[in-house]
Order: C-alpha cells, then sequence, then structure tokens
C-alpha cells in the first residue's frame, strides 16, 4: 500500500487531504509541528511531528514514504517574514529532503496567479513571488512533481456533489473559488494520474462547469 505524507496536515486543506486519502486506502504519514492541532478525524493516524527546517528529522520522517504532497502555507499575519520563509524556504527544504532519501512522487498545493507582482494578495509579504519560488524549487528537481494551483479557498461543502472543478494548465486562470475539499481530492487524484507528472494544474469550481477528470482535462490542456 502506498504510504503518503502529508505536510501541514493541521491545516484546513492539510486535513482534508488527509481525509481523502485515508478514504481512497493510502497509507498516511501526518507531517506537522509540536503545536499543530490536528481534528478528531485524524487523531489515532501516524503523527510526525517535524521542523521543516531540521533535514535530518525530516529525511527521518520521509523515509519510508512513498509520496509527498506538501499543504504548508504561511498562515496570514503580522509577520511578513512568512511567505519567504514558509511558501519557499520551506518547500524548498521538503524537495531536498525528497531528494536525499530518494522519495520520488511529491506534489504541492500552490495558488492561482502564482509569479505574479502586481496583485493584491502580494501585500502580504509578496507571497505569490515566494508560491513561485517554491514551485520552482519542484521543476528544478527531477523529481515526479505535479503543482496544484487553487484559486480562493473555501469551507463549504454542502452542495459540494453539484460543484465541478476546472483543471486548465498554467497562467490560465485568474479569479475564481474552490472548495478547500475539492482541493483535497484533486491533490489524491493527481497522486493517481501519472499524465499530471511534471505539469503545473489550475483548479477553480463551479456547478457550471463540464464534469471531466484531471485525466481527461489535462488530454485537453
Ligand atoms: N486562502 C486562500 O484563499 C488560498 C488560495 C490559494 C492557495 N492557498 C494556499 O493553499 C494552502 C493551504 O491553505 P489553507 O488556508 O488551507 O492552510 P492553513 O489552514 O493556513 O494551514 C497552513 C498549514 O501550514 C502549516 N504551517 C504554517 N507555518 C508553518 C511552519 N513554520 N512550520 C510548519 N508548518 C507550518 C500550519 O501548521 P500549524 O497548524 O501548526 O499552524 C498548517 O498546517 C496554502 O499554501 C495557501 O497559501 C490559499
Amino acid at each position: 500500500m502506498m504510504k503518503v505524507a502529508i505536510s501541514g496536515a493541521s491545516g484546513k486543506t492539510g486535513y482534508r487531504i488527509a481525509e481523502e486519502a485515508i478514504k481512497k486506502k493510502f497509507q498516511t504519514k501526518l507531517l506537522v509541528r509540536n503545536s499543530s492541532i490536528l481534528p478528531k478525524s485524524l487523531e489515532n493516524k501516524e503523527r510526525c511531528n517535524v521542523s521543516l527546517f531540521n533535514p535530518s528529522k525530516l529525511d527521518n520522517a520521509l523515509r519510508d514514504c512513498d509520496a509527498l504532497i506538501i499543504a504548508t502555507g504561511a498562515r496570514p499575519s503580522a509577520d511578513l517574514t512568512g511567505p519567504c520563509k514558509i511558501d519557499a524556504r520551506a518547500v524548498k527544504q521538503q524537495v531536498e529532503s525528497c531528494q536525499r532519501v530518494g522519495l520520488k512522487r511529491i506534489i504541492l498545493v500552490s495558488s492561482l496567479c502564482s509569479g505574479k507582482l502586481i496583485h493584491p494578495l502580494n501585500l502580504f509579504g509578496f507571497i505569490l513571488l515566494f508560491k513561485r519560488i517554491g514551485e520552482r524549487a519542484l521543476e528544478n528537481s527531477q523529481l515526479d512533481w505535479t503543482v496544484i494551483r487553487p484559486g480562493g479557498l473555501n469551507e463549504d461543502e454542502e452542495n459540494i456533489k453539484d460543484e465541478c472543478v476546472l483543471y486548465s494548465s498554467k497562467n490560465t486562470q485568474e479569479e475564481g473559488s474552490i472548495p478547500r475539499r475539492l482541493v483535497a481530492s484533486s491533490c489524491i487524484e493527481a497522486l493517481q494520474t501519472k499524465e499530471s507528472i511534471g505539469k503545473i494544474i489550475e483548479i477553480t469550481s463551479s456547478p457550471n462547469n463540464k464534469r471531466l477528470t484531471m485525466q481527461q482535462s489535462i488530454e485537453e490542456f
């Protein structure tokens, strides 16, 4: 059985990624910090408290895993260095750890408009520029990477069955939103779609989209 490490598993997208992985019968390892709080649904799952900036501990955490999904991200705060530290440097640390331990498959949750300079989101520590630096670490890694760039995230799950995900190639969507639950299921779909390797995939959702799988969408990129 494939074992998937999920970093940032205590986050609002991260915990859903873990839940979706478990639904699909993957084994999981939740990479979080000492202070991180996991929801009840994940309390009895394998948890590993590790600093993303401690290379040897990170290597040990990833050594028995087959894939890593990165759902870490700077939490909005007054500390404007968060994006540089978490969205760029911590992603690079995780990529390098995968390279050292021979973990080949890596998926990163990034953001629409990654790399854009003129954008209101950049008021928070130039986050879109640092997200692009994080993405680049994957692109240059020789690993089997996929970048998932979601639009604005929400927690709506009530009518989720009516929502259809629009998957598109890089720099094709600039607005739109998507429930975190669908970002999570898209990460797991990427894990199961080998055509997603080496691709940046942008995702938003709406009931008005045509219902296509990730694989069908990639064929039309
Ligand atoms: N908000 C949006 O509309 C939007 C849109 C597009 C993309 N995104 C991106 O999507 C991703 C998920 O967003 P989200 O709002 O669901 O996440 P979130 O709830 O803010 O969770 C962030 C995760 O990152 C972890 N983290 C933060 N700083 C860390 C550090 N120094 N060391 C280790 N772990 C750290 C947090 O751990 P703790 O629980 O310990 O704090 C948490 O698990 C992020 O990369 C975000 O930038 C967001």
